[in-house]
């Protein structure tokens, strides 16, 4: 068992560098999948396993510039590559698997590699959890802007896709659709004018917790977390969690293992090179009477 220290560059069982950043983990068969960023090369999301949590072993370079697309019933652009044959960009990747149909489904969020214009999510599925996933392109829901993203799946199936609109301004809810191809209803637009990015969902003891960042690019903020007695329900105001830069990070995603919370979180580098020195934190999140406490732990708490 490693240990990793929070705010640093961890490594998998190789001793190379993990790159899954705004990641996400899907438990499945016994595994824990990673998913993140990875933006070094042609690559563009990455898949990590591990039973333990502290033992990393690379699987794949589950989405590239290479892999394979395919238009799929709802209208998308296929693009991998922006006009330039440069990359584009996909950011905080998430995956589910499906039981109805079997995939696991990936949603994230596409920008053309320019600039953050297109604010569009994008989707991906494959048949295994850490194979090649095929493209299936990016959309903008019901016509609207769709930057920071994650996913949430119900014990029913019933999955969520959330993601900041208008500039950022408002946070979305979607129900998807019951094969996870799309959007089928926009149930909430949450918080509008508070400009709240980074969401991260999980439910505790019958009640839903949302933490979300501030806009400040790659610098961390104060996080701030919110209630609802379901995900179509009512979300209560936002309060502060952690201190003035959530200790160092940025949410990327919430984990229960063995009746413990768990807050992943990014401490971006930054743009350019930079960027590739960006860390991950693992906090304990816990929950007295309906609030939330987020423990700034030296070594990550998995
Ligand atoms: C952050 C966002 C990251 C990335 C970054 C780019 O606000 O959470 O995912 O998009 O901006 O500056």
């Amino acid at each position: 068992m490693k240990t990793f220290i929070n705010g640093t560059l961890w490594q998998d069982t190789k001793g190379e560098p993990i790159h899954a950043h705004g990641g996400w983990i899907l438990f499945y068969g016994g595994w824990y999948y990673w998913y993140g960023e990875d933006r070094r090369s042609r690559y563009y999301v990455s898949c990590y396993r591990s039973q333990n949590l502290t033992d990393w072993e690379f699987c794949n370079h589950v989405l590239t510039m290479d892999s394979k697309m395919e238009g799929y019933r709802v209208q998308t652009k296929l693009q991998l590559q922006n006009g330039d044959g440069g990359k584009v960009n996909l950011e905080r990747p998430k995956v589910l698997y499906n039981r109805k149909t079997g995939k696991f489904v990936l949603w994230a969020h596409f920008e053309n590699g320019k600039d953050y214009s297109e604010a569009a999510a994008a989707i991906a599925t494959c048949d295994t959890p850490d194979g090649d996933f095929t493209y299936h392109g990016h959309f903008n829901p019901y016509g609207c802007m769709s930057r920071d993203c994650t996913l949430f799946q119900e014990d029913d199936g019933t999955a969520y896709f959330i993601s900041a609109a208008r500039d950022n301004a408002d946070l979305h809810v979607y129900r998807l659709t019951d094969d996870y191809m799309n959007v089928e209803a926009l149930v909430h637009r949450l918080w509008q004018g508070e400009f709240r990015e980074a969401p991260a969902v999980t439910k505790i003891g019958g009640t839903y917790y949302m933490l979300t960042s501030f806009c400040t690019n790659w610098a961390p903020n104060q996080g701030k977390y919110a209630s609802a007695p379901a995900m179509e329900g009512r979300w209560s105001n936002l309060s502060d969690i952690g201190d003035a830069t959530t200790y160092g990070s940025q949410p990327a995603f919430l984990l229960q293992k063995d009746g413990r919370v768990l807050y992943f979180g990014d401490r971006w580098g930054g743009d350019g090179e930079k960027y590739f020195t960006s860390g991950y934190v693992v906090y304990p999140l816990e929950e007295h009477e309906g609030k939330l406490v987020l423990k700034p732990t030296v070594e990550a708490a998995l």
